[in-house]
């Protein structure tokens, strides 16, 4: 590895751009401004486009007519580094420790599209060009729902018109097993507030007259699921289309131990989720029902003798094919209003959603991607569907036209999202390597 390469990481990742906390906004501008350098530094026509939200940068090579047009899309944004107590060195203070990097952002996602960038630069240094014609679209705000991303595309589709969407923001199945992902669920949210008095009482003087709010939620949240881990939301599983024969016996063998590996990674006492299926199959092709948060009455040390005014959840739902968004938030309406326990009143806010996105691996693309990363990593890759969301990835089917190649770098033990988020040097290089094989074989 060039020790320009890695100093180039390391300033990357010193951007705290963490997209959802208005305090951050100018780093993250900062964070754009240091890609246009770079990007514009390795030889590319490179622009920062503004948007209502965080600004889209854009670079493309001298197009020729006659060849391939790929684009490669990634994300400069991060989620959040907190808990910062559970971090062993500070987030946005890269270290290189036992090969790993560790920071906020190393692995999702600067560490990937870095990648990206610099087997660019070094084909460009080597070649003076590329066998493409290459578009490099990396956005702000992927993790929090993309959402100025699609008028950029719809503004720029005749410039932006492409053969092919490269993206590496996905897992590996293991160190060193390359893998071609084909598949990711979609996300969709909602909040929940549940109300009884119009303002937190003394449980003396008031309990047993009036309703609890945090009793009620939980109750009406424990019926969104059975015993059995199914998801109990009536119509929720109408437009789920059954797992194929093939893909349960090609994911059972995987040269993986997932059940083992999951217990390890999260520290869990146990796996649980819905009856029926493996731990694999539950994760990449079938619809879960998440709650990520839940809040009310008090909170700080001690006992507060109170009954809180309310209380309100976080939910999301991870979608597969052919799920759609809209209608399992009106399935969950639905059901939560059924379900909801007497005495309170309850307001839902729906929030932002994202389609699941499937693609056939065997296409000419797909068939590239696979050789590549046989070249890249010197193994059979694995070929897979992925628990997680990129929502963007069916904006560009649906505005540009185009399918995507999700060739994923992150390690499964790679933290992304939590405390001690790494990325190895050693995926760095395969990125490098995996950048140039792959535009190698789609120019074919
Ligand atoms: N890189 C992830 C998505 C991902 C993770 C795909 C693991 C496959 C395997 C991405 O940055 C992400 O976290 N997406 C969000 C989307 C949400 C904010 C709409 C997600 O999946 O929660
Ligand atoms: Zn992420």
């Amino acid at each position: 590895m060039r020790a320009n390469h890695l100093e180039d990481y390391f300033q990357f990742l010193r951007f705290p751009s963490i997209s959802t906390d208005d305090q951050y906004t100018d780093n993250v501008a900062e964070c754009a401004h240091w890609l246009v350098e770079k990007l514009t530094a390795i030889g590319l026509e490179t622009k920062l486009v503004p948007t209502p939200g965080h600004p889209v940068v854009w670079a493309k090579n001298k197009h020729q007519p006659g060849r391939k047009t790929v684009m490669i899309y990634g994300h400069y944004d991060v989620q959040p580094p907190d808990p910062l107590e559970l971090w062993d060195s500070p987030p946005f203070e890269p270290v290189l420790k036992n090969g790993y990097v560790f920071a906020r952002g190393s692995t999702d996602n600067k560490g990937q599209i870095l990648s990206h960038i610099l087997g660019v630069q070094e084909t460009l240094e080597q070649s003076g060009d590329l066998p493409v014609n290459l578009h490099f679209v990396i956005e702000g705000e992927e993790e929090i729902g993309s959402g100025s991303l699609p008028q950029f595309l719809t503004e720029n589709r005749d410039a932006l018109r492409s053969d092919i969407a490269v993206v590496s923001d996905t897992g590996m199945i293991a160190r060193g097993k390359p893998t071609l992902s084909y598949g990711l669920r979609g996300v969709t949210a909602l909040e929940l507030k549940i109300t009884a008095a119009r303002i937190d009482l003394h449980s003396g003087v008031y309990g047993g007259s009036v309703a609890n709010p945090i009793t009620a939620l939980a109750r009406l949240l424990a019926t969104m699921h059975d015993a059995d881990g199914h998801v109990a939301i009536e119509g929720f599983y109408d437009q789920v289309l059954p797992l194929e024969d093939w893909e349960r016996e090609a994911w059972r063998k995987l040269p993986i131990d997932a059940d083992k590996e999951i217990l390890q990674e999260t520290g869990a006492p146990a796996l649980f989720g819905e009856k029926g299926y493996s731990t694999l199959e539950r994760i990449w092709g079938r619809p879960t029902a998440e709650i990520n948060g839940i809040g009310g009455g008090y909170q700080g040390m001690g006992t507060k003798t109170v009954i809180a005014s309310h209380a309100m959840a976080k939910v999301t739902f991870r979608l597969v094919p052919d799920q759609d968004g809209a209608e399992i938030l009106r399935v969950a309406h639905l059901h939560l209003e059924k379900h909801l326990p007497p005495g309170v009143t309850m307001e839902i806010t729906d929030g932002h959603s994202g389609p699941w996105y499937r693609t056939d691996p065997h296409s000419k693309f797909g068939e590239a991607a696979l050789r590549a990363l046989q070249t890249a990593f010197k193994k059979e890759p694995a070929v897979i569907r992925e628990g997680g969301s990129i929502p963007i990835i069916s904006e560009f089917r649906k505005i540009l036209g185009v399918e995507t190649l999700l060739l994923g770098l992150a390690l499964p033990d790679c933290r992304a999202h939590s405390p001690n988020e790494n990325f190895p040097v050693e995926n760095l290089e395969a990125g490098i390597r995996l950048n140039k094989a792959v535009l190698q074989e789609l120019a074919r």
